[in-house]
């Protein structure tokens, strides 16, 4: 290991970089302007043996909604060390700079496998919910569909129309992160390689009583025949709709589509309102898993950029294996006049580490889950309800992109 190298990548080396993460992956390449323009070399560590890069993680500049704001968030992706430099310390030594050296109070990611992250602190925060919904069974929303609400955009519309629903969606729920004009250039590219066998990507939209659009949907469809006629196949990618009419006309849309019997979709809350609005909820079929993984790098500054559902008054003794400076006793309050976290002398009323803070960050996991396993330790009596009551949110985070 004393040979290998970490540091930040340069400039020129953005093919290296996607050729270490690809190889890992096990995906071809293919020539990606947009990628390389998105590029943040200075953000990127990759480790180097004999002059050969080997290892890659990057951190993208992006900033996700939490409960009750907007915050600058470390998007860590590109995570990959060579097949031939495996299990030799190459990612624990990645991860470590990386997370001690982001300038921001938390790191989120989408873990390829759960077993990897958890070792540096990271914590499953959120869960997503996939859906195969048998469109002949599901029963779809019902109630007048009055024409002119819905409509298509072009991409050059949607540049334009969609950035803005996807900010009021940052303020709904937490797990959204937001898109730079190069960033949503890049979510509807829409390369003819990229579409596995499906039409062109579909913007569908919804647009309010004076016209201005509210939601939308981004799909494709498939075409398919069966033995016994059209078994099409709706692959719903995006669906954003912040308002309660936009959120059941595009449902009701797509779940009616003709000829087709399927519809797939890999970005629904666990508490996806859609649930409530079909006649025959287990011909969603879902499946939860863990979606965004979030370590907090900073606990005072981030415990003092989120809001809280109720008020709250606690002292936290905080550990942290990692970054030294989150090890200490917080004196965190939340209240009308707002939210600070400072060190204190005072006795805790709650011992745990970073790692179950930041599985509750996100205001979709209790605490109280973790003092079950004897993660969390109570001091005080009543301290864990109370603080169990303030990091949770009325509504369970949601990501809308593995990025
Ligand atoms: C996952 C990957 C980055 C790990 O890199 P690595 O350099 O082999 O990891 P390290 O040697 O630093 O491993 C550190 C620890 O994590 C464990 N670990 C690493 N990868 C793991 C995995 N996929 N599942 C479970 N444990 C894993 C190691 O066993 C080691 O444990 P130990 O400290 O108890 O010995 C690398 O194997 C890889 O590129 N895999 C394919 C691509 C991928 O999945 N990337 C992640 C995208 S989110």
């Amino acid at each position: 290991m004393t040979d290998i190298e970490v540091r930040a990548a340069e400039a020129g080396e953005f093919d290296a970089v996607r050729g270490v993460f690809s190889a890992a992956m096990m995906f071809e390449v293919t020539p990606d302007d947009l990628a390389q323009q998105l590029f943040e070399p200075e953000r990127t560590l990759v480790a180097v043996d004999g002059g050969e890069l080997i290892g890659t993680t990057l951190a993208l500049t992006r900033n996700l909604s939490v409960p009750g704001a907007v915050v600058p968030a470390a998007h860590v992706t590109g995570v990959g060390v060579r097949a031939t430099h495996r299990r030799r310390g190459v990612l624990s030594r990645l991860m470590s700079r990386q997370l001690r050296e982001v300038p921001e109070a938390i790191a989120v990611l989408w873990a390829s496998e759960p077993a990897i992250y958890g070792r540096f602190g990271y914590a499953a925060a959120a869960w997503g919910t996939s859906y195969e919904v048998d469109l002949h069974r599901v029963g779809p929303p019902t109630g007048p569909i009055r024409p002119g609400e819905l409509g298509e955009l072009t991409k050059d519309e949607a540049l334009k129309e969609l950035p803005r629903i996807l900010g009021e969606m940052q303020r709904v729920r937490a797990g959204v992160s937001d898109r730079s004009e190069l960033r949503w250039q890049k979510r509807l590219e829409d390369k003819p390689d990229d579409r596995g066998g499906r039409t062109a990507l579909r913007i569908a939209v919804h647009r309010d009583e004076t016209g201005t659009v509210d939601g939308y949907a981004l799909w494709r469809g498939k075409m398919i025949w069966g033995p016994t006629g059209p078994a099409y196949e709706v692959n719903l990618e995006e669906l954003v709709a912040p308002t309660a009419t936009a959120y059941r006309v595009l449902w009701q849309h797509l779940l009616t589509m003709d000829l087709s019997a399927k519809l797939g979709y890999g970005y629904a809350a666990v508490d996806e309102p859609l649930l409530q609005l079909v006649s025959t909820p287990t011909a969603l079929d879902r499946r939860v898993s863990e979606s965004l993984w979030i370590r907090i790098t900073d606990v005072q500054r981030a415990l003092q950029e989120r809001q809280y559902t109720v008020p709250l008054d606690v002292v936290l003794e905080v550990t942290d294996d990692l970054i030294e400076k989150n090890a200490g006793t917080f004196r965190l309050t939340a209240s009308d006049s707002g939210v600070t976290c400072e060190p204190t002398d005072s006795p805790a009323d709650l011992t745990l580490s970073t790692t179950e803070l930041s599985a509750a960050y996100l205001g979709g996991r209790p605490l109280a889950e973790f003092a079950a396993t004897g993660r969390v330790t109570e001091h005080t009596t009543g301290a864990l309800n109370q603080a169990t009551a303030a990091f949770r949110s009325p509504l369970a985070p949601v990501s809308v992109e593995v990025f």
